[in-house]
């Protein structure tokens, strides 16, 4: 990721903060409309779901400068996903998903570079998530 990159997902990011629920409505809303099989492994209550998701993503935009501060925490939560039941590939309706929400919730800042930048930002967490995890079932094997 370049500088400039990361600097792009901060500056964003701190723009969706201020609508962090409406945010979390809308990201969920475009998940389940995309892949309405995932619904089911999500619990009926949302609520707190919907927390945690936008706290993880902020503490990832925040440590973007210093991925090592957060690279253990991923890997973590990579390994509790499993335990969610979820699969490789589910990360990337998940990315598109998220895609979709920044676009509709970034408006006119939205361009073609900051959509590059979070996607980059997704496919690294993503990864490192998904790396960890199959470490994680082979050493269970
Ligand atoms: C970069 C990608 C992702 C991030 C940052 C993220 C973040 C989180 C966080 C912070 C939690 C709370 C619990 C914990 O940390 O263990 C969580 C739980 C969960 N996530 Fe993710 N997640 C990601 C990808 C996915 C994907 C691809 C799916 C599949 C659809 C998914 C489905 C779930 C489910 C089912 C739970 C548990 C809900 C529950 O039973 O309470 N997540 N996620």
């Amino acid at each position: 990721m370049t500088p400039k990159q990361i600097e792009l997902v901060q500056s964003t990011w701190a723009m969706v903060v201020p609508i962090v629920d409406t945010a979390a409505d809308l990201f969920y809303g475009n998940l389940f409309e995309m892949d309405p099989t995932l619904r089911p492994i999500f619990p009926e209550d949302m609520t707190e779901q919907k927390k945690k998701l936008m706290a993880m993503l902020g503490t990832a935009v925040n440590g973007l400068n210093n991925l090592d501060s957060i690279i253990g925490a991923v890997k973590a939560s990579g390994v509790r996903h499993v335990d969610y039941k979820v699969t490789a590939s589910m990360y990337d309706t998940v990315g598109a998903a998220l895609l979709k929400t920044l676009e509709q919730g970034l408006g006119d800042a939205w361009n073609d570079e900051v959509k590059e930048a979070w996607t980059v930002t997704y496919t690294t967490l993503a990864s490192v998530m998904i790396g960890a995890a199959d470490e994680h079932l082979k050493a269970n094997a």
